[in-house]
């Protein structure tokens, strides 16, 4: 019996080692205090809208994120611009339409319900564009890699010199938090890179949380909606707790009299 529960505590303590081997790379990931975190967590507003700011104007040119539209940036929960600047924000962008009744596509000024313009046809022209390099779309990308939010932004701020003896191919750079350290974009930001409108000195590291906290929506759109529903559940469970234990109280008590 006594060795039994040796092996038990053993086992235990092999398990939890090498589930701390397992996840760690995790650990060295850098953590931030994201506003959306947590059961009450939400999003920052103007961040969102700087992230979107930094989307636009420097990812856009690699990345697509075919799954959201312009009027995605006014909804509830998001961004939140106001309908005429999404009007405004979807002027900007040049969509293919048609074909017109001569059969012909042409070229309007963007509405709030088009998609997103993608950068890239397809895939083969943004792989021939990066080096044989597919830039991941990246409507749900925060959810598609492990670490999520602190990946992302520990993968922005974490481009460096490689150490010494490390070889790195061709047209690869080396960044502390990618898989085998090599990855195929150069570094996409630099201190004053975007100047934000609502005057935020644009460090990289400013730049790579406000764009985090964008393309975390942009994968979680509903997240404050989902943590809403949360509470009312918790509310609810606990009025009718509540509820069951006064009845069960007089169920009894009646029974208790009886006797
Ligand atoms: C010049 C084109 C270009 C720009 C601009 C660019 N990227 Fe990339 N990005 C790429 C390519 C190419 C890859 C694929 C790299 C690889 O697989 O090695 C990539 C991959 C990524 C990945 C995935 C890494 C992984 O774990 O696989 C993330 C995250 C990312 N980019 C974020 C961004 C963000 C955020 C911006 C804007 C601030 C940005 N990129 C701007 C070309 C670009």
């Amino acid at each position: 019996m006594n060795i039994n529960k040796f092996i038990y505590i053993k086992l235990i303590i092999i398990l939890l080692f090498s589930s701390n081997i397992l996840f760690a790379s995790d650990t060295k990931l850098i953590k931030q205090n994201w506003s959306f975190k947590g059961v009450t967590g939400k999003f920052d507003r103007s961040s969102l809208q700087r992230g979107y700011q930094v989307y636009t104007e420097v990812c856009a040119s690699c990345h697509s994120m075919n799954l959201l539209s312009y009027r995605n940036l006014g909804e509830k929960g998001g961004p939140e611009f106001s309908l005429d600047q999404v009007k405004a924000i979807a002027a900007n962008f040049e969509i293919t339409d048609g074909p017109n009744s001569d059969g012909e596509m042409f070229t309007r000024p963007g509405r709030p319900s088009d998609k997103f313009v993608s950068p890239y046809p397809n895939v083969q022209a943004s792989m021939a564009a990066n080096g044989g390099a597919y830039p991941p779309d990246m409507s749900v990308l925060v959810k598609a890699r492990k670490g999520g939010s602190d990946y992302i932004y520990s993968l922005l701020v974490g481009y460096e010199d490689p150490p010494s003896g490390f070889k790195l191919d061709d047209g690869v750079y080396y960044n502390k938090y990618m898989d085998g350290n090599q990855i195929k974009m150069s570094n996409p930001l630099s201190d004053g890179l975007v100047s934000y409108s609502d005057g935020t000195n644009a460090t990289e590291s400013q730049m790579a949380k406000d764009v985090t906290h964008f393309l975390t929506w942009a994968a979680e759109p509903h997240l404050e909606n989902r943590h809403k529903t949360g509470w009312r559940v918790i509310i609810f469970l606990i009025i009718l707790t509540l509820l069951v234990y006064f009845s069960m109280k007089k169920v009894w008590s009646r029974i208790d009299s009886e006797k």
